[in-house]
């Protein structure tokens, strides 16, 4: 679907790892029949036996002649003789439940929108609330109208180019990432840049780790690097487990969950000497971490270690990867989109479950450490009456407010209640304890039942937004290694300054390169989560759905900005 759009096709190419991709803002060259033949027989020629075409609604070829699905079936049928089987979605892709991601945006932009219509004058123009990045945007209506209008037109003009660019930043990173990815160059063509560069998954397994390291081979590779996987963590890096991974190897790993690559909670602390004796009898010239906390303590380590050891004097990155979103330096990190969904549909069924019976409160217990990004994320997504965090310290009298609230709430038509807790939010006020509390004080209005989530939250196939998070993260991430490592070429020249040890994140509306020595600061290392989190300041919004008093902080809601500003934003947002 999409029209004369081909965002969902493209993001869809990009998430499956699609060999080809028809588009109605990039039409292919002009002999795409004999190349889309070549490029299918050579995969076929590889062993790969499944090749995925995806056909945007609107796609066309250079004369603005529609491509449609059976006439690349015909083509593929008589060309090559490949079984070939066409699918039109159609309006499936309208219909389902919506996303943890979907609905925490629509609740964002529903706040937005009303912060808006009460922030207007007579004055203010119509306008289109936003989410640029992770950052709330107003654009005045007329100019988003015209912008898509700007496109059609580049279109029909055939002036291909532009419509591309007119389609935003973003969409032009998603076509070129996925041209990257998806062709590989031939050996000949690429210019060897005689480096290796090595790639590490460190902590408890995320969905979308194994994305990240697809993207970032194929991106080394393309750039003339020779890359080194390291198995098992750092664990496996003091015992030298590393090999080289090539362009084939990773074919196929966006789609799966955990780490392929293998990943351990364990820190290079103890391990320096034998990790910088592999650094040098690999002469590995660049290292790329994916991965949550332990990879941001293990980053740590190694860069202070820089004096002792001049083997760790090159570009080291880090990209976010973990469930609980606790990493500093970043909004997001990979694979936390997953989790929430996975929270958000069991919530969905449990309140589903017994339906026609009891009334019934659920308490449910989510992972993530001290940090509460996912309880909290989770009530908004699952509608939550309350979720307990450790960011914001409850006591007795705040449960008591809460069981009184949801007892009133539960005497009218509601049937279920919906009680997060984050595993770690307090050390006394247990999910054993709250729930019999909550039992005890719904007596006779509703009984109460407990479930702890546990480790399916890490678990599962990645989500779309975190496959092509972490494909764009670490394509970025590997963009970053490159321009370090021509900096340095040929001089032999060690890296010793700070913002060559550095984490990938994004803030805001953009992605950033912090070095990892400046975000000590701003970490809470007892608790393992960053000092500041984005959030909490969403918090307020699940208390007044939920029909608490409660007051949200408009001060960095969005100002009116104008449709062109936004090709300036280098956002990551699917
Ligand atoms: C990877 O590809 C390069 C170049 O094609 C080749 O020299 C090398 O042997 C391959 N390595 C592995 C482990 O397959
Ligand atoms: C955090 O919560 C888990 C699960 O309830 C528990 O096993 C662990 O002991 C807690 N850690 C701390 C430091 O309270
Ligand atoms: C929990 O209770 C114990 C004593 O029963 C107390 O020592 C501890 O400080 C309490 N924890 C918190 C976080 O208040």
């Amino acid at each position: 679907m999409g029209r004369h759009c081909g965002y969902l096709a493209l993001v869809s190419a990009l998430a499956c790892g699609a060999d080809w991709v028809f588009l109605p803002e990039s039409p292919p060259e002009e002999d795409w029949e004999e190349n889309i033949c070549v490029k299918l027989s050579e995969n076929r020629a590889q062993k790969k036996r499944l090749n995925i075409i995806i056909v945007a609604e609107g796609a066309i070829d250079y004369q603005n002649k529609p491509i449609t699905s059976e006439k690349i079936k015909d083509l593929v049928v008589k060309q090559l003789g490949f079984d070939t089987r066409v699918t039109i979605l159609g309006h499936v892709q309208r219909g389902g439940t919506p996303s943890a991601f979907d609905r925490i945006l629509a609740s964002r932009l529903g706040v937005e929108a009303v912060i808006a219509l009460l922030e207007a004058t007579p004055e203010t123009p119509a306008c289109v609330v936003s989410l640029s990045g992770n950052h709330a945007l107003r654009l005045p209506l007329v100019e988003c109208v015209q912008m898509t209008q700007d496109v059609q037109k580049a279109m029909d003009e055939r002036r291909f180019k532009d419509a591309v660019q007119l389609r935003g930043r973003s969409f032009q990173s998603n076509l070129n990432i996925y041209k990257r990815l998806s062709v590989k160059i031939p050996e000949s063509q690429i210019v060897k840049s005689n480096c290796n560069v090595c790639i590490i998954n460190v902590g408890a397994p995320a969905a979308g780790m194994n994305a990240a390291v697809r993207s970032a081979v194929r991106m080394g590779i393309a750039d003339g690097h020779r890359m080194l996987a390291i198995y098992d963590g750092f664990d496996g890096f003091s015992k030298g487990q590393i090999k080289e991974i090539n362009w084939s190897d990773v074919g196929g790993w966006t789609g799966q969950g955990g780490s392929i690559l293998g990943t351990k909670r364990i820190l290079p602390g103890k391990y320096l000497e034998e990790i910088a004796v592999q650094m040098r009898a690999h002469n590995i010239n660049a290292v790329l971490i994916i991965g949550g906390f332990e990879a941001y303590l293990g980053l740590l380590e190694m860069s202070a270690a820089r004096e002792q050891h001049e083997e760790f004097c090159v570009p080291m990155i880090m990209v976010p990867a973990t469930v609980s979103n606790n990493v500093p330096g970043t909004d997001f990190s990979i694979g936390a989109d997953t989790a929430l969904n996975t929270i958000t549909q069991t919530c969905d069924r449990l309140k589903q479950s017994a339906s026609g019976t009891k009334r019934r409160v659920f308490i449910i217990e989510t992972m993530g450490g001290y940090c509460g990004y996912l309880a909290n994320m989770g009530g908004l997504a699952a509608g939550a009456d309350a979720a307990y965090i450790f960011e914001e310290p409850f006591d007795i009298r705040d449960l008591q407010s809460n069981v009184e609230h949801l007892t009133e709430k539960m005497k009218t038509t509601i049937q279920r209640g919906l009680v997060l807790r984050n595993e770690n939010c307090s050390e006394n006020y247990t999910t054993d304890f709250i729930c019999q509390l909550y039992s005890e004080e719904g007596k006779g209005v509703f009984d109460c039942r407990k479930n702890v989530l546990g480790h399916m939250q890490q678990g599962g196939a990645p989500s779309p937004f975190d496959r092509n998070f972490g494909t764009k993260l670490s394509a970025r991430a590997m963009q970053w290694i490159t321009s370090k490592l021509k900096e340095s070429h040929g001089t032999g020249k060690k890296f010793v300054t700070d913002n060559s040890v550095c984490v990938l994140g994004i803030s805001k509306r953009n992605l950033i390169f912090q070095p990892v020595a400046d975000l000590r600061k701003d970490t809470d290392f007892k608790h393992r989560i960053p000092k500041e989190q984005w959030w909490l300041k969403l918090r307020p919004v699940m208390k007044i759905l939920a029909k608490y008093k409660a007051s949200y902080d408009v001060s960095d809601s969005g100002q009116l900005e104008h449709v062109q500003s936004r090709s300036h934003d280098e956002t990551v947002g699917i």
